[in-house]
């Protein structure tokens, strides 16, 4: 208490005695300092913090929240890792993609995903012109080259992979491999995280299935109706995904294929929840109920899960707001 009075005491004196042009010198002088001593490395992994993370803010997602919590763990608290952690998201839009990359990327630097050892690519806006494929190539692969070699425990979040196009898939494969080593640098403390809407159609029809025949959502699991062998099955077919050309399916580079389960009604409602909190609202539940009701539903008859996900919720929200 004494400690914050003097402060206050001297902050109050500071402004008081010194010119406007000081109190801007001192507060930049301040700013470069505080940037300065701010340190932008790796956190201390906490598994439980990470496990608290997942369950307080990830809704409806019992398989990722199991998949990723263990895969991270055991990737984070190995000293000495034979590859690096590759993580392939699946699921329709707004399910929690790239939410989740962020949750992880949190519990994994200190200035989560603001880290500049957080890079995340979107093909259509990083690459979009196939006529510079080439040049797109070199610099993706100068890329990951120079911000691992530089900082091991780099992360590369890699948003609309199945639109990516198969030649820049390639360059990623050699980084993604057992031992892998480029020109000296090793890779095995890297993180990729490739996220697709690539099987989410299949994943939905699992869900459904599930749902008609009065199961209850939890126990569905990776295994459950071979859902990890149906994504990639439905990967393959896919004539317009960059995955069914690329090689890194078949050399088995992907650690975990993670599906995405379709969001209900309960799931949104509480994003609507969490965006009144971020917003500075009181978190009013029929409110939210009725933010939730007014967003589409699939199947037309049954209209169980939400067609965009928690996508937009905020948008709506603030029509509601007013
Ligand atoms: N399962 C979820 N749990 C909590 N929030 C979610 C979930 N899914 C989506 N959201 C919210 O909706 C927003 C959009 O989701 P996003 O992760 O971008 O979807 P995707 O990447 O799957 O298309 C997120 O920023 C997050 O606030
Ligand atoms: C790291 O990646 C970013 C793009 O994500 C790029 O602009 C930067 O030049 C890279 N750094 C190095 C050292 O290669």
């Amino acid at each position: 208490m004494k400690v914050h009075l003097l402060i206050v005491l001297l902050l109050v004196s500071n402004i008081t005695l010194s010119s406007g042009f000081l109190d801007f010198f001192a507060a930049a002088a301040s700013y470069v300092i505080h940037k300065f001593l701010e340190q932008d490395d790796l956190l201390p992994f906490d598994f439980k913090g990470l496990e608290k993370d997942l369950r307080d803010s990830l809704f409806g997602q019992h398989i990722v929240s199991d998949v990723v919590l263990k895969a991270v763990k055991s990737f984070m608290t190995d000293s000495n890792p034979n590859k690096p952690l590759v993580l392939s998201f699946h699921g329709t839009a707004g399910v929690g993609k790239n939410h989740v990359a962020k949750i992880i990327a949190r519990n994994v630097y200190k200035k989560g995903d603001q880290s500049k050892h957080v890079h995340i690519y979107i093909s259509e806006h990083h690459f979009p012109h196939r006529n510079k494929l080439d040049l797109y190539s070199e610099q993706l692969k100068q890329w990951i080259h120079g911000n691992v070699s530089s900082f091991p425990h780099s992360m590369f979040i890699f948003d609309e992979m199945d639109k990516m196009q198969p030649q820049l898939i390639d360059v990623i494969k050699p980084f993604l491999d057992y031992e892998a080593n480029v020109d000296g640098v090793s890779f095995r403390n890297a993180i990729f995280i490739f996220l697709s809407n690539a099987g989410g159609n299949v994943i939905a029809e699992v869900a459904l299935d599930f749902w008609r025949e009065g199961k209850d959502r939890e126990e569905l699991w990776m295994n459950s109706k071979e859902l990890e062998t149906k994504i990639l099955q439905n990967i393959f077919n896919d004539k317009n995904s960059g995955f069914l050309h690329s090689s890194i399916i078949d050399h088995h580079l992907v650690d975990h294929y993670i599906p995405f389960l379709p969001l209900e009604l309960k799931h949104v409602r509480q994003c609507v929840m969490t965006e009144m909190h971020h917003l500075n609202m009181i978190q009013d539940y029929d409110l939210a109920d009725e933010v939730a009701r007014d967003l589409p539903f699939f199947p037309a008859e049954e209209k169980i899960f939400a067609v965009k996900g928690c996508k937009s919720v905020r948008q709506k929200l603030v029509l509601y707001a007013d």
